[in-house]
């Protein structure tokens, strides 16, 4: 089963590589894409968090004027939803499960480890940029029970010598 989900999830991350590699790296190659509509503001914050890894007060500002939205709306939207960030985050988005499954085989446990191994607290990211830190409840594996995701990749049964590889090996 772990072996599987990391297929499964590995593969995702592998396009998502390929996509990024692919995907125009400036702002203005990744408006031109967009129509001037609201309706196409989640797209381009998508696309924006994509390319940059997070969506700048300047990156916030040009989009609204691009789509024509109130830049309180766009904050309100970007800030709503998990997978946009407003600061910096790093290269690699580590989160471990703290859901009641992982909770009960050692999430607590492997999250302190994480703090430890990358010198951060939750919700941070190394000074490197390499790596952000972040606990989650529950990621729909408790059956692989305790769970990281590495990126997209579903670490299952992850131990604190897993983790130090994976983290090596990024
Ligand atoms: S509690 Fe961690 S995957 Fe469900």
């Amino acid at each position: 089963m772990a072996l599987s989900l990391l297929l499964i999830y590995g593969e995702k991350s592998k396009m998502r590589e390929i996509l990024m590699k692919t995907r125009p790296q400036d702002l203005d190659s990744i408006l031109e894409n967009y129509p001037r509509r609201p309706q196409h503001l989640i797209g381009v914050l998508q696309d924006v968090q994509a390319a940059f890894n997070y969506i700048s007060p300047e990156h916030l500002a040009r989009i609204c004027d691009h789509v024509g939205v109130p830049v309180t709306q766009a904050w309100s939207v970007a800030t709503f939803y998990k997978s946009f960030s407003l600061e910096p985050r790093g290269e690699h988005s580590i989160k471990v499960c703290l859901g009641t499954t992982c909770h009960l085989k050692g999430g607590e446990r492997l999250a302190e480890a994480c703090e430890r191994d990358l010198g951060i607290e939750r919700g941070q990211t190394t000074a490197d940029q390499r790596f952000s830190l972040d606990t989650v409840k529950c990621v729909g594996a408790c059956a692989e029970a305790p769970v990281v995701m590495v990126d997209e990749d579903y670490l299952g049964r992850a131990s604190i010598s897993s983790l130090k590889k994976e983290f090596k090996r990024r």
